[in-house]
């Protein structure tokens, strides 16, 4: 599926963003690992999630759909599945699984998954499971075969910073009494930690290092999950890029861990506020609204990166209205998520007519305030890349067309309805 978005009138009103794919894999795969029973509110309902859904109901845990959105999940202890774990095209649901599945003893399973994740480095969390005495048979990528064992306990470093390394490491020492702990020399998001806490685990953050605590045992209990701020950056740096918009979007999750793009789009001048800060299963949430706002570059640096790390696609739209040259350091990362999105990115800017070169392991864009558009933009089936070349081009002086739009239902289902709510112009 093609689709093309162009140039209209201001975007103005509200956002209905859908729940966070971070916190919806978690409550899954914690609900279906704890006794009794979880109920989910806000349950991010795309293709993404829906494979972890069906990969922990085939675990054995009994998984329904009260409503939209609205998930019980009843906890079991697990059992090998008859077919493999089809994981689809999400990182965070195979390694967070075999994570969980390498601390149960007697459990084995087969994780498979679509071209783009089978191409994705898994040796980042087979390595450290390994020292903790995981059985794990394969090598750096899918399909690989976890057999549960009874673990030992690791120290391991973060580095570089990845939320899913250190939640499979924490869902399998759920496992073993010894002491679990990550070094994080930079902090990456902390949602695992924070929904351990609701579980009735509490893991403790002291001076850089994570530890998981006792009792090991989780405990089913009630979650409602806050917007995802990965997916209302679309609309958001829409907004800041069409001229006369205001849009908003309530009970985004603003874990700090989460908020880099909105701190760098401050910085670059975006009239951005936050208002109604609250608490939700231990999560900050809040209100966001942004204006249209004329941009400066930016300048970020390698420390940033984890709290906007799926945000550099839509940074990278903000960057080419900016006037004058962006530079975004430490961006290694972005060459083995769902494509090689710094390439990718490169690519569809220039494309556009925006001057963008990838540096090492950093991003220049060099903006002049307006863009051609006019292109073809080649998405590589990542779903970010689609959204932040849609969003390009409802700015852009001349329509932009991406390749191929299904796999934006991984993380935003509803991404076009949502745009042309506030007056987006997509086909
Ligand atoms: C995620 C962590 C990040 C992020 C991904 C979701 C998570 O990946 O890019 O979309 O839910 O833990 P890394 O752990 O590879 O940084």
């Amino acid at each position: 599926m093609r689709l093309v978005a162009r140039r209209r009138g201001p975007l103005g009103g509200e956002v209905a963003i859908p729940g966070d794919k971070s916190c919806s894999h978690r409550a899954l795969i914690l609900g279906a690992m704890a006794k009794g029973e979880t109920r989910i509110s806000g349950l991010l309902e795309s293709d993404d999630v829906l494979a972890t859904a069906r990969a922990v109901a085939a675990f054995g845990a009994k998984v329904d759909r009260l409503e939209p959105n609205e998930w019980r999940v009843e906890g079991a202890r697990w059992t090998s599945p008859v077919d493999p774990a089809d994981c689809g095209n999400s990182g965070t649901a195979a390694r967070l699984l075999i994570g969980a599945v390498a601390g149960m003893e007697g459990v084995s399973v087969t994780f498979t998954g679509d071209g783009s994740l089978s191409a994705r480095p898994m040796r980042r969390v087979i390595a450290p499971l390994g020292r903790m005495g995981a059985w794990i048979e394969g090598d750096d990528r899918l399909p690989l075969t976890v057999h549960g064992a009874r673990l030992g306990g690791i120290e391991h470093v973060n580095d570089p910073a990845s939320a899913q390394v250190k939640s499979a490491i924490l869902l399998a020492g759920l496992g073993t009494g010894a002491p679990v702990a990550v070094i994080e020399p930079v902090p990456s998001r902390d949602h695992s930690e924070i929904m351990l806490g609701q579980f009735g685990c509490e893991v403790s953050v002291q001076e850089g290092v994570v530890r998981l605590g006792k009792p090991r045992g989780l405990i089913g209990c009630n979650i409602t999950i806050g917007a995802d701020p990965s997916s209302a950056a679309f609309p958001l740096v829409a907004a800041v890029v069409v001229p006369g918009s205001e849009v908003a979007a309530r009970g985004v999750i603003v874990n700090p861990l989460r908020t880099g793009l909105y701190e760098t789009l401050e910085a670059m001048g975006a009239d951005l506020s936050l208002s109604q800060e609250r608490l939700q299963s231990g999560e900050i949430i809040a209100d966001v609204r942004i204006r249209h706002s004329l941009l400066s570059p930016c300048q970020v640096n390698a420390s940033q990166i984890p709290a906007m790390i799926d945000e550099i696609p839509a940074l990278a739209v903000a960057c080419a209205f900016a006037d004058g040259e962006s530079l975004i350091e430490g961006l290694a990362e972005l060459r083995v998520k769902e494509s090689d999105r710094l390439g990718a990115v490169v690519a569809g800017l220039i494309a556009c007519g925006v001057a963008a070169v990838a540096d090492g392991d950093c991003l220049r864009i060099f903006g002049r305030g307006a863009v051609r558009g006019g292109a073809s933009v080649v998405t590589h089936g990542d779903h970010r890349i689609a959204m932040a070349f849609l969003t390009l081009g409802l700015a852009a002086e001349q329509p932009v067309e991406v390749d191929q739009a299904e796999m934006i239902a991984t993380s935003f289902p509803g991404f076009i309805e949502v745009m042309r709510s506030v007056g987006a112009d997509i086909q």
